[in-house]
């Protein structure tokens, strides 16, 4: 494979821009120039498009458009715990109870009390045992060897086995470290005897001079409570790995626990030498050949991995074809920065449904290795994020919750906790105001945090660059592809090669022949049933078509000429599938997937419910369904590769392909691992042959910076969070912070008729004009530039709820008049006013359903109609198709059709009857319930800040865990757990697993014979991620109770006290 072609580049940024005067611009031109009108197409793919979405998102980005400072994880606040604590406050009043309690802080995590009466497994011995072996460690490393069985060589890690057995060269080393192993042994020997694990977090026996400095302050008021041993028995439930535990297991986490400790003093001596793989455990490469099957790297992912530049921890742009692996090397520099450098990750993925893959993957790891992996997606995410005493997070994040849990890592001064922030598909940078919050957060990083190394990635770069100036990034590249790609022209009965050597970038290479039936020849003019059939069923094949009707009809045309025999091909678990679909959907299935499964195929597109794609993908995945027909979004959505690809013709929608959609969407086929090869087929007409010409020869298109094209979800935005936050408050400082944007890099090719200043103070113009910003006029003597901004109360409203400033001013009006009459009878009336404003301003009602709907209505819910100035006599004149006279605003007619959309499935939770009840897909409606779930939790947090709107707020945090599920209650627990939809829930609870407890100890092999059509590997997943859950919600209860019984460091006579005695 072709590995050429790899290189480093660095750019260092110098930039000045000129300041005309403050009063000069304020009369500049409004910011309407600088918006260009074109709209978002409804399904867009990973590659650069500058283009603005005139503040309405497309349907298929609505689950992604994220709330902030949302925190729907404190909705299942254990109120039991609270009553247990108010008992026991009552308890210990009495004076006979008012005695020390044991130090806290240096008991072990669970007594053995509680560990017996709660069967707390032995895994929960973990830290006598670590002192133990430790000690027996200090009494020289070969006593760990005291119990050399063949169990236990086979369960430690392999570095140990090679330490044991002296072996220098092992042959699974991967990229032949085998000097470096040397080094890593040596240092071993000499520092694994010299300290106590570090991240020991339940050491029984601390040195005196510890714990006496611990107990200085906690005497007063440590104690170890039935609340405390209750949390500790959950904390112990958390970390139950498996139900029975070898000694020998309980010697690898020692030993695991060591070599994380010994890496960490390697990292920290800033020596170069590395641990046996990459500077971390030998666990972690065990790891990966047991949960990926990946057993080397590769060797650009060595190249990389051992840069100068990484080492030296400099900012990272590195870019390789699809599926060439850069993952890998992204997850190796996060557990470095978890395990050994001891700081939180935060790692931005660009959908929901690829954050929630990413999450089980890494479970796993984290449970083994020891470190928090948090989900920021959806509802999903707390801010700030819970302060983890011991060990570290990774937040796995989408673009919107990566940004505000950045601001709330900046506004409480925590931000330097982040050691690291990765971006996948950084390109996406460059994509409308989902670019524009990605470069926001990027800024705010560089800016704030000095410490925080950035990495980005993506196959899909060209003006790498300003990138590089913007990130202030070093720059990797190489071509390497673990798997050959093909790329294919498909011409009338002709397929010619792509080949750049070529005079006109093409040549020929066969000819189709097949023998087509003359109806066959009418209905597939375009060969498609003979090069499907080439593949399936034994290799999977994508059919990427231009629209969604057109994936369904394509589906269906297949299979109505594919021969009989494909129905046999694994028809069992089709069959399962069609069974399942039904059971996830109230006994539904679409006509069309009733047809096309039996033969293996199906659609792919945002029509389909988030329960049903899922369901498809895995089937997929394993090879039960061999052929997917789909929109543009597949290519940027989740990891399903193909033997061959095949582009149905060279558009999107309307629109003639781009060079970055093109190059994701025939990146999807050869599978590493799987496929020896993978090929791509463009199907093209003639009339189209010298577009494609030229696009197959172009380079990448270039990415710009949407910040400023994207008014107010851009620079205003911005500009009204950095006041916010206090990151910059005057022009001067806030104008330094724009010349460090990827704006300012690309300035004077996007707006090359105004300066970074003028645009700047347009925009503080705006938000001043808009009552959300104040000039401190205090200090006169300064010169106007120095003048301090500070943020109004509606101005905090809008940025802590993350509201589109285009609509903060109509959602206060709105709010303002719900106060004067708001009906609470139904939820009606409260849905409407969470109905998200882009969505709504999308919206064309059907009048006729809308009629029905309307006349269906109580009194009390017509009530809500008469309130908003819609009645039903202009609705019937709508449906009847007469002219009406008097003015009624559209936007709040359309939003109230949204609501009765909303209101619907609420009341009959079934996603299905709503679609059909109102003509609308399946999947629009579960995009509009999550975005109205999200807006609800924004509406919360907007009124949070403002007095007038309290009565809202409770009322809001009902409706958000409403919208939020949407399911029955006792649902919700087991659909925390990532990756457990509705109806894999309910498989679930009807099976008796009903509580995330139950889940997190589920055994994997017992719940695939329980559970109908659930892999072995779905299974781990689901236990690892409700683990990972588990564990979290008990450290975080842990973490209250701490700080609860902690003495505040500004406590009367502490500190008097103290100087007292000195
Ligand atoms: N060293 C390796 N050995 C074997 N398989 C590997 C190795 N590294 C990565 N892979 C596998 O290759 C596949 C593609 O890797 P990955 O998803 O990281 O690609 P990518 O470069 O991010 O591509 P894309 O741009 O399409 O996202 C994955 O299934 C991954 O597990
Ligand atoms: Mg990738």
């Amino acid at each position: 494979m072709d590995e050429g072609g790899s290189h480093i580049r660095r750019r260092v940024s110098i930039r000045k821009r000129n300041r005309p005067s403050l009063e000069s611009i304020f009369a500049a031109p409004t910011a309407a120039e600088l918006k260009p009108g074109d709209e978002e197409e409804e399904e867009t793919v990973a590659g650069s498009r500058r283009r603005k979405t005139v503040g309405v998102q497309p349907v298929k980005h609505s689950d992604s458009e994220e709330d902030m400072f949302g925190d729907y994880d404190s909705f299942t606040e254990n109120s039991f715990l609270a009553q247990v604590d108010d008992l026991e406050q009552k308890y210990m009043q009495l004076p006979e109870h008012r005695k020390h309690a044991t130090d806290f802080a240096t008991e072990d995590l669970c007594s053995e009390s509680i560990k017996n009466k709660l069967s707390i497994t032995p895994i929960d011995n973990f830290t006598e045992l670590k002192t133990d072996e430790h000690t027996k460690n200090q009494s020289g490393h070969n006593d760990v060897t005291l119990e050399p069985g063949a169990d236990l060589l086979y369960d430690v890690p392999s570095s140990q086995v090679l330490y044991f057995e002296n072996l220098q060269n092992s042959s699974n080393d991967l990229c032949d470290q085998s000097a470096i192993e040397r080094d890593w042994n040596s240092y071993y020997h000499k520092t694994v005897n010299e300290e106590l694990p570090h991240n020991c977090i339940e050491q029984p026996q601390k040195n005196d001079e510890f714990s006496s400095k611990i107990r200085t302050g906690s005497d007063m008021n440590r104690r170890k409570s039935v609340k405390d041993d209750l949390k500790s028995a959950m904390t112990g439930n958390a970390k139950v790995q498996t139900p029975i535990i070898s000694r020998s297991k309980q010697l690898k986490e020692t030993l695991l626990s060591e070599e994380i400790n010994v890496a960490k003093k390697i990292i920290e001596s800033s020596s170069h030498d590395l641990g046996p793989f990459y500077s971390l455990p030998s666990k972690v490469r065990d790891l990966y050949v047991q949960f990926k099957g990946i057993e080397k790297l590769y060797e650009w992912q060595h190249t990389c991995l051992t840069l100068n530049s990484v080492r030296e921890r400099k900012n990272l742009i590195y870019s390789l074809p699809t599926s060439g692996g850069k993952t890998l090397v992204a997850e190796i520099l996060m557990l470095q920065e978890l395990l050994c450098r001891r700081k939180d990750v935060l790692m931005i993925l660009p959908y929901v449904a690829i954050v929630q893959e990413k999450i089980s993957g890494l479970s796993s790891f984290g449970i083994e290795l020891g470190f928090f992996v948090e989900e920021y997606a959806g509802s999903k995410g707390k801010f700030p994020p819970i302060k983890r005493r011991e060990k570290k997070s990774l937040y796995i994040a989408t673009i919107e919750k990566g940004h505000s849990l950045v601001n709330s890592l900046i506004e409480t001064g925590r931000i330097s906790s982040l050691g690291l922030v990765v971006v996948d598909e950084l390109h996406m940078i460059g994509e409308g105001s989902r670019g524009a919050i990605l470069e926001m957060t990027l800024a705010k990083v560089l800016y704030t945090s000095k410490t925080t190394q950035i990495i980005g990635m993506s196959a899909t770069l060209s003006n790498v660059e300003d990138l590089q100036e913007f990130l202030q990034a070093e720059y990797y590249t190489s071509q390497f592809r673990p798997v050959e790609l093909k790329e294919y022209l498909k011409i009338n009965d002709t397929v010619y090669e792509v080949d750049s050597k070529a005079e006109n970038g093409m040549t020929f290479s066969r000819l189709l022949n097949y023998k087509y039936s003359d109806t066959l020849k009418k209905m597939d003019p375009d060969y498609l049933v003979a090069l499907v059939t080439e593949v399936i069923p034994n290799y999977s094949c994508l059919v990427f078509c231009p629209t969604k009707k057109n994936c369904e009809n394509v589906a269906e045309m297949i299979c109505r000429f594919l021969s009989k025999d494909y129905l046999k091909h694994r028809e069992k678990e089709k069959h399962d599938l069609v069974k399942n679909l039904k059971n996830i959907s109230s006994g539904n299935l679409c006509p069309v997937l009733k047809h096309t499964i039996p033969f293996g195929v199906a659609y792919h597109h945002s029509g389909l419910t988030s329960d049903e794609r899922k369901l498809l993908e895995e089937a997929y995945s394993i090879g039960v369904l061999c052929l997917f027909t789909c929109t543009s979004t597949l290519a940027a959505g989740v990891n399903l590769p193909a033997r061959r690809v095949i582009l149905r013709a060279p558009y999107v929608a309307k629109e003639f392909l781009k060079r970055n959609q093109y190059q994701q969407m025939i990146g999807r086929a050869g599978r590493a691992g799987i496929d020896t090869m993978g090929e791509s087929i463009l199907i093209l007409q003639e009339k189209d042959k010298q577009q494609v010409l030229e696009l197959i020869s172009r380079p990448l298109e270039n990415c710009y910076s949407c910040l400023v094209q994207e008014f107010t979800k851009g620079i205003q935005t911005l500009c009204l969070s950095l006041i916010g936050l206090k990151v910059a408050t005057n022009l001067d400082d806030i104008c330094h912070f724009m010349n460090g944007t990827f704006f300012g890099v690309q300035q004077k090719i996007l707006l090359k008729e105004k300066s970074l200043w003028e645009i700047t103070v347009e925009s503080l113009r705006h938000l001043t004009e808009k009552g959300l910003l104040q000039k401190d006029t205090l200090s006169k003597s300064k010169e106007e530039h120095q003048y301090n901004f500070h943020i109004t109360k509606l101005g905090r409203a809008s940025f802590k709820g993350t509201i589109d400033l285009a609509y903060c001013d109509i959602l206060y009006r709105d709010l303002k008049k719900g106060l004067e009459g708001l009906v609470l009878e139904s939820l009606l009336h409260l849905i409407y006013l969470t109905t998200p404003y882009d969505l709504a301003f999308q919206c064309v009602p059907d009048w006729m359903i809308y009629f029905r709907q309307f006349s269906q209505l109580s009194p009390a819910e017509q009530n809500v109609a008469a309130l908003l100035g819609v009645s039903e006599s202009f609705i019937w004149k709508k449906a009847s198709g007469q002219a009406v006279k008097k003015k009624v605003d559209k936007d709040v007619v359309n939003r109230l059709y949204l609501s009765f959309v909303l209101y619907t499935l609420l009341k009959e939770t079934n996603i299905w009857s709503v679609s059909e009840k109102f003509n609308l897909p399946r999947g629009y409606i579960q995009s509009l319930l999550t975005g109205a779930a999200s807006f609800s939790a924004c509406v919360l947090h907007f009124c949070e800040e403002l007095e007038e709107f309290w009565v809202y707020r409770a009322l809001l945090v009902e409706l958000t865990k409403k919208l939020t599920y949407c399911v029955k209650a006792e649902l919700i627990p087991l659909m925390e757990v990532t990756g457990v939809l509705e109806g894999r829930a309910k498989q679930l609870y009807n099976a008796g697993y009903k509580s995330l407890v139950h889940l997190a100890n589920a055994n994997p092999e017992v719940l695939i014979r329980t559970i109908d059509h659930l892999s072995r590997h779905q299974a781990k997943k689901i236990v690892s991620s409700a683990k990972m859950l588990l564990h979290e919600k008990a450290e975080a209860l842990q973490e209250e109770v701490e700080e609860l019984l902690r003495l505040p460091s500004d406590f009367p006579g502490i500190v008097s006290s103290s100087i007292e005695k000195a």
